[in-house]
């Protein structure tokens, strides 16, 4: 039998690494979470183990310290690499551009110089619908073009996209896809891992759940004057155990030599646009509660609409969004009840 292969998740104990690390794990791969909890607690990864009944091993290391992260490859065989460990708030990253730029493309780096220096390896990265900005067509395809970034943290999503294309076309062992998600949602149905925002939510289901919860009195609709058919902004939410999927079969193609370039770009949404309005009536709904909610005025840097198609990542990765937004609106609210105890 051949030896298990052995996928790195950085930033494994964050949303949506630890439930990367759960659907690799239960599709027979050997992980090993890294992770500096600068964001995060251990909730998340005692959940993998919990849903899993396995503990992979867990590297308490900064990925921008190339000494630590040549280490961790020095312990472990490792055969690919999930990089999710970077900050993620827009706002933030507008206002301490430096620890963006630092903290985003440093870690990144870090993570190729170490298959570089092995001659190879396979490298999925985490980017985001956010580099096709306001687009010009909707549904947006892989070939739409990336728009200047409206943000620093945007920014770093699209120079490491052309840092991984870049190394991967100067290191001819060296393999790269870059999955960009549209937004992801929800959490695992078990409700023992999911979302952790610190202090106030920036993303809309986070601040729907803890409104609901009391812990916000109200929430604010940014802006119902958008050229849209209810005025409020349209997004393709994607559920997060469909999107963990993604990366499974993403590393799959990859592991199987199934890639048609040596770097690939895939969206990972639903293909179906949803209005703000409409997904807290779908949350309200789905879970029979009322939403104490107001419209406010737009908020800086919001496109209009942006949804995905998803069909080359169908048909290449033979993967495919199966939750409906009610199962996933259920889930995000059963983990808010079960973090808060209610
Ligand atoms: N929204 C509200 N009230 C809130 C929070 C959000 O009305 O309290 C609205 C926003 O205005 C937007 C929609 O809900 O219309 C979704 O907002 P999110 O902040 O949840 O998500 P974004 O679409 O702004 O951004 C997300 C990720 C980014 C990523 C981007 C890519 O958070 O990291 O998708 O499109 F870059």
């Amino acid at each position: 039998m051949s030896e298990k292969k052995c996928v790195l998740v950085s930033g494994g104990a964050g949303y949506i690494g630890s439930h990367v690390t759960v659907e690799l794990l239960s599709a027979g791969y050997e992980v090993v979470v890294a992770d500096n909890f600068s964001n995060c607690d251990r909730t998340n990864y005692e959940g993998v183990c919990a849903i899993t009944g396995q503990r992979p091993p867990l590297e308490e290391i900064d990925c921008c310290d190339a000494k630590a992260v040549e280490g961790l490859f020095s312990r472990h065989k490792i055969d690919a690499a999930i990089h999710f460990a970077a900050f993620k708030a827009v706002g933030e990253s507008v206002e301490e551009p430096l620890l963006y730029y630092r903290n985003n493309l440093t870690s990144f780096i870090n993570i190729l110089q170490a298959f570089a220096n092995r001659g190879g390896g396979n490298v999925l990265f985490s980017s985001s619908a956010t580099v096709y900005g306001e687009p010009d067509e909707t549904p947006v395809t892989e070939q739409s073009p990336r728009k200047p970034a409206t943000s620093p943290y945007g920014n770093t999503k699209q120079i490491c996209e052309d840092i991984l294309r870049d190394t991967v076309s100067a290191c001819a062992g060296l393999r790269g896809i870059a999955l960009r998600y549209f937004n992801p949602i929800g959490a695992h149905p078990s409700a023992l891992i999911g979302e952790l925002p610190r202090g106030i939510p920036n993303n809309l289901v986070p601040f729907i759940t803890q409104t609901a919860a009391g812990v916000r009195e109200v929430l604010s609709i940014f802006g119902n004057d958008y050229p849209t058919p209810d005025g409020t902004c349209l997004r393709d939410y994607i559920d997060v155990v469909d999107l963990a999927r993604a990366h499974t079969c993403a590393v799959t193609r990859m592991f199987e030599g199934r890639m048609r370039e040596d770097y690939e770009i895939f969206n990972v949404g639903t293909g179906r646009p949803l209005s703000v309005l409409e997904l807290v009536r779908a949350f309200e709904k789905v879970n029979g509660l009322k939403l104490n909610y107001r419209f406010a005025p737009r908020r800086a840097g919001d496109v209009t609409a942006v949804w995905a198609d998803p069909s080359l990542a169908n048909r290449e990765l033979g993967w495919k969004a199966t939750r409906s937004v009610e199962e996933t609106l259920s889930s995000a609210w059963a983990w808010e009840k079960h973090i808060r105890g209610i």
